[in-house]
């Protein structure tokens, strides 16, 4: 018995019912309040037909059976539309209330983990569109499917209940058929193997070709490539593969349809047989006769409508989500001290050792990082350079601990990051990102998200190069009444602003991730300059491919196979005719030769502007 209890809670469909009242109490209520009347009603009104009946049959006044024959009727007709709109407004609110918990479940985590977990990636591509209507009906639809399912097997189940007065046999039987339909039936309704791998794979892929298709930045490369058909076919072909999916499983099988269509053939001629015989002899009056052979008539009420498919298609996205909230706050947690992080930090930043592979990663492949050593000075600038996938950018990402090490540690001024305060910690660094985030927002708030004085704003976006671009209120994305859209560089400079600003507001760890790679050459050395006085007292740790900007640095950091194999200032370097030495001669023959080709106005720049990666 318990364990049929907890099978039954484990199942998506109980998470989804114990949902509705947390989304709203009193809406829920209602619901399940108007859905028992309903249900009810139908043998309500088998017994008010034989009251009236008999009132006939004996010539007394009809009145009182009228007048509830009538009352039924009438709830018959009035509760129904009142169930509907009940339900379509907690169909809304549930979905609303899984939304924010799917937000909350997704920003809540300090940590990224969550978002890259492969585990989690099913439900949460599941969960992220389940109220569109892409997947299935939104919720404030779906409701009314599963209200009239579920009304429709409490009648037959009350009606069954009005038949035990005849005999006890009788509802078994007839009840016992008609659930024995849901049975026989269970692989024609319900597609219950929709989370199988295939299916997940299909979906993903027809998703993936209708965000092509729909969403503006892949615009540019469908043309180009002429990819328009591909996707369309594409799209067409996963979901086509999907509904084929879908058919095969829930297809209408002949032998079950057959033996539902005998049993409940069985079992209505047994009862129906028994009510004639029992009219014919005289032991079962008229009035009996019709409240039972109605009641006969609606117990099979037990075996419609839409419930299954509605209950599922609902319940399985809502257990997703409800699911997510844990699995999501686990995998995105992290280790948070409470050590204060003002002032941080006023000697050194160290990498101690660090050993990191993406959570993601199988155990199999090399980690990122494996012994990566290096201390750097507050107040001092460091670059670093290294391949594509060398580490860089994961370096940035363990210093604002959206990770941890999986070895190994980062101290700041002797103290373990991850016993610092994470917020205060956080609210230390300005960072600018290879794949910074365009907000579609104001100026004002792209540059100053958590939010600081005009003037700080203005002089930050004076530092970063990027005045005039736009009014301080003006947002920046077309779509938006007065909206503006601003070209890759432009971009580039308003989230240099950003960085600058939070340096105004007093962070102490600057990290530039690629930040002048989209600015045109002049324009780079220029802003450069200013990044670097604008950034004088605090520690910059500067990540770039471009040796114009590298080689001002204080030092420089060679990083390759997750290690340090260089250090020092551009001139200890080229001095020791390493590493660094040969790509940078190497990148400046290149340039040379670009100067004197006959196209070569950018060599004119001589070594400004050169790339790693062309090397490398
Ligand atoms: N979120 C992630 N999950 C799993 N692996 C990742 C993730 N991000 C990066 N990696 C892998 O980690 C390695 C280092 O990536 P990282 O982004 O730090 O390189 P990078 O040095 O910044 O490269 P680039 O010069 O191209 O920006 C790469 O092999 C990359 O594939
Ligand atoms: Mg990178």
């Amino acid at each position: 018995m318990i364990a049929v209890l907890e099978r039954l809670q484990a199942r998506n469909e109980w998470t989804f019912i114990k949902a509705l009242p947390e989304a709203d109490p009193v809406l829920a209520a209602s619901w399940w309040t108007l859905l028992l009347m309903r249900g009810l009603l139908p043998a309500l009104f088998a017994i008010a037909m034989g009251l009236l009946v008999g009132a006939v049959q004996r010539g007394e006044p009809l009145a009182g059976a009228l007048g509830l024959v009538g009352t039924v009727f009438v709830l018959m007709q009035v509760l129904g539309p009142a169930h509907l709109a009940v339900g379509a407004n907690l169909g809304s609110r549930t979905a609303a209330y899984l939304y924010d918990r799917l937000t909350m479940a997704c920003v809540e985590p300090p940590g990224m983990g969550h978002l890259e977990n492969p585990e989690l990636t099913n439900d949460l591509t599941m969960s992220r569109d389940f109220d569109l209507g892409i997947s299935g009906p939104p919720l404030s639809t779906s409701m009314d499917f599963i209200a009239s399912g579920l009304v429709e097997m409490v009648a037959g189940l009350a009606s069954a209940a009005v038949l035990a007065a005849y005999a006890w046999w009788a509802p078994l039987l007839l009840a016992g058929a008609w659930l024995g339909t849901h049975w026989l039936l269970r692989e024609s309704g319900v597609w219950k193997d929709r989370e199988t791998d295939e299916v997940r794979e299909a979906q993903r892929h027809a998703d993936y070709a209708y965000r092509l298709a729909v969403d503006p930045p892949a615009a540019k490369e469908l043309r180009l490539f002429g990819l328009a058909t591909w996707t369309v076919e594409r799209f067409r072909g996963y979901r086509r593969h999907l509904f084929e999916l879908r058919w095969e499983a829930t297809r209408l099988r002949q032998r079950p349809v057959l033996w539902s269509l005998l049993l409940v053939l069985f079992a209505n001629l047994v009862v129906f047989a028994s009510l004639a015989l029992a009219a014919a002899d005289g032991t079962l009056g008229l009035d009996r006769m019709v409240t039972f052979a109605s009641a006969a008539v609606s117990t099979s009420m037990i075996a419609f409508g839409g419930l299954s498919w509605a209950l599922d298609g609902a319940a399985a996205p809502a257990a997703a989500v409800l699911r997510l909230q844990d699995a999501m706050r686990r995998s995105g947690a992290l280790v948070i001290g409470d050590a204060p992080a003002a002032q941080l930090p006023a000697r050194e930043v160290r990498f101690r050792n660090v050993r990191f592979a993406y959570p993601s990663t199988p155990d199999t492949e090399e980690p990122v990082l494996q012994g990566f050593d290096l201390t750097i000075p507050a107040g001092s600038s460091l670059a670093i350079v290294g391949k594509n996938g060398a580490g860089k950018t994961t370096l940035a990402k363990l210093l604002c601990r959206l990770y941890d090490p999986t070895e190994g540690s980062i101290e700041i001024d002797g103290i373990d990051l991850r016993s610092l305060d994470l917020e205060a910690w956080r609210n230390r660094i300005a960072a600018v990102f290879q794949d910074f985030v365009r907000f579609e927002l104001s100026l004002r708030d792209n540059v100053a998200p958590a939010g600081a004085p005009d003037e700080v704003i203005l002089s930050a976006l004076e530092q970063a190069g990027a005045t005039g671009l736009a009014d301080l209120d003006t947002i920046l994305a077309r779509g938006y009444a007065g909206g503006t859209d601003l070209s890759g560089g432009q971009w580039q400079r308003i989230a240099l602003a950003r960085a600058l600003c939070a340096v105004q507001c007093g962070a102490g760890l600057v990290l530039l991730d690629e930040p002048t790679a989209q600015l045109d050459v002049r324009g780079e050395a220029e802003i450069f300059d200013r990044i670097l006085t604008a950034t004088r007292d605090v520690t910059t740790i500067l990540i770039s491919h471009r040796f114009s900007t590298v080689r001002h640095a204080d030092r420089i950091c060679v990083l390759e196979q997750g290690r340090v194999v260089e250090l020092g200032s551009h001139q200890e370097l080229m001095a020791a005719k390493g590493r660094y030495h040969t790509m940078f001669e190497l990148q400046a023959s290149r340039f040379a030769q670009d100067a004197e080709g006959p196209e070569g106005s950018e060599g004119s720049e001589g070594s400004e502007g050169m790339d790693y990666d062309v090397l490398s």
